[in-house]
């Protein structure tokens, strides 16, 4: 292990997010308590929607959407290979089987065109990710699952914050999925959260994250019973986020905006101290976006050389990763029969690409630190 090592991502936690933490361990409702609705009354403010729905992950925030808008057995979705698997396997969760469309070889994100040609009479939703914090292009998308009469899913694990257009992330598809792990732009510990304008959507997800169990008279099938009977309608799981994740979530959320600053900020910095550096390429962000950057990825133009100049890196301390081997070459998805070279684009991508670190808590000196081992690895390992 050498003596310094920058991890491409980490939490931020400050003392007032160990304090709202307290709080709730102190307090009267370690879960299903006051805290779960205040997050999800923040986090709707924030993606500009009606509805949040709080869940203890970013995969069960996706199974959850999935399953709201009715996808089962037999059913597809749309969604690209340059994620991580769990976009694919919450459909899997589902009884459904995930299509893989290529990617705009720029941005990384679901190519519209490449998603309309995967879709068949058996697509129910068409999922875009917003890759690196980068939100999709959701109006062309959007058009796209409109001809098909289906609606968007946006897997949005890596982009709360971002904005498309002038609309948050969270408000652009008909539901999307948000992850809190550590490393995205707020945590939970764990946790995620479904965003949506429809209320049927946000009350099938919030039965859905507790066993698929009604409490509200309004909607039982036997309004007419004692006041303590609720009833299960459906089957759904234990996907509750608890009150100290979403007090720590409420905390989170208020530093947003700084958070993304500082992320904004080290992702200029690195754009321009390695803008003369012929052999790699920067990530890319078209004028009606703004990134959440959850990661910065550069692509070697020589695939063959990323192992190499992964490994010299990770050896000088500089914790870089990549995001991600495509969803179907996976050995599980092999042996599902999904076969190499559906997606070249995706595939190209992912073989050229790698994270760099990048998180709010990231100091000047880490990224001189990371900047000075990256350009001078990548003279020796690609050439300039
Ligand atoms: C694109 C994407 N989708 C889904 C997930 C799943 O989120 P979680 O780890 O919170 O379950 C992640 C997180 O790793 C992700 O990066």
């Amino acid at each position: 292990m050498p003596e310094r090592f920058v991890p491409y991502g980490r939490q931020l936690i400050e003392d007032d997010d160990v304090e709202a933490v307290t709080q709730a361990l102190r307090s009267d409702y370690l879960t299903t308590g006051p805290m779960v609705e205040r997050f999800e009354a923040s986090l709707a403010a924030a993606a500009g929607v009606r509805h949040a729905v709080a869940v203890n992950s970013g995969t069960a925030a996706l199974h959850a959407a999935y399953s709201a808008i009715g996808l089962g057995p037999g059913d597809e979705i749309v969604t690209s290979p340059l994620t991580f698997a769990a976009t694919g396997n919450a459909a899997l969760y589902c009884g459904a089987r995930p299509v893989f469309a290529d990617i705009d070889a720029d941005t990384g994100c679901l190519d519209p065109a490449a998603a309309e040609a995967a879709i068949t009479p058996r697509t129910k939703a068409v999922v875009p990710i917003d890759y690196a914090g980068l939100p999709a292009q959701y109006d062309e998308l959007g058009e796209v699952a409109a001809r098909h009469g289906v609606p968007l899913v946006a897997d949005a694990a890596h982009s709360l914050g971002a904005s498309y257009r002038g609309r948050p992330v969270g408000s652009l598809a008909t539901a999307s999925a948000f992850s809190f792990h550590p490393v995205k732009t707020i945590t939970t510990g764990e946790g995620g959260a479904v965003t949506t304008d429809v209320e049927a959507i946000a009350v099938a997800a919030r039965r859905f994250r507790t066993h698929g169990i009604e409490r509200a008279s309004g909607r039982l099938r036997h309004p007419d019973r004692p006041a303590w009977y609720q009833e299960m309608q459906a089957l759904g799981f234990n996907y509750r986020l608890t009150d100290i994740g979403s007090a720590l979530g409420v905390s989170q959320l208020a530093k947003l905006p700084r958070f993304l600053a500082r992320r904004t900020e080290l992702a200029r910095r690195y754009t321009e101290a390695f803008g003369d550096l012929g052999s790699i390429r920067l990530p890319v962000t078209p004028s009606d976006r703004i990134s959440a950057w959850h990661l910065y990825v550069i692509r070697a133009n020589d695939p063959a050389r990323r192992d190499p100049l992964f490994e010299a890196l990770r050896a000088r301390g500089v914790g870089v990763q990549v995001h991600y081997l495509p969803v179907y070459l996976h050995p599980y998805y092999q042996d599902l029969g999904y076969k190499a070279g559906a997606c070249p684009v995706a595939e190209t991508f992912a073989a050229s690409c790698l994270s760099l670190p990048l998180f709010p808590g990231m100091s000047d000196d880490d990224q001189s630190f990371v900047i000075e081992a990256v350009r001078q690895t990548v003279a020796d390992v690609l050439g300039r």
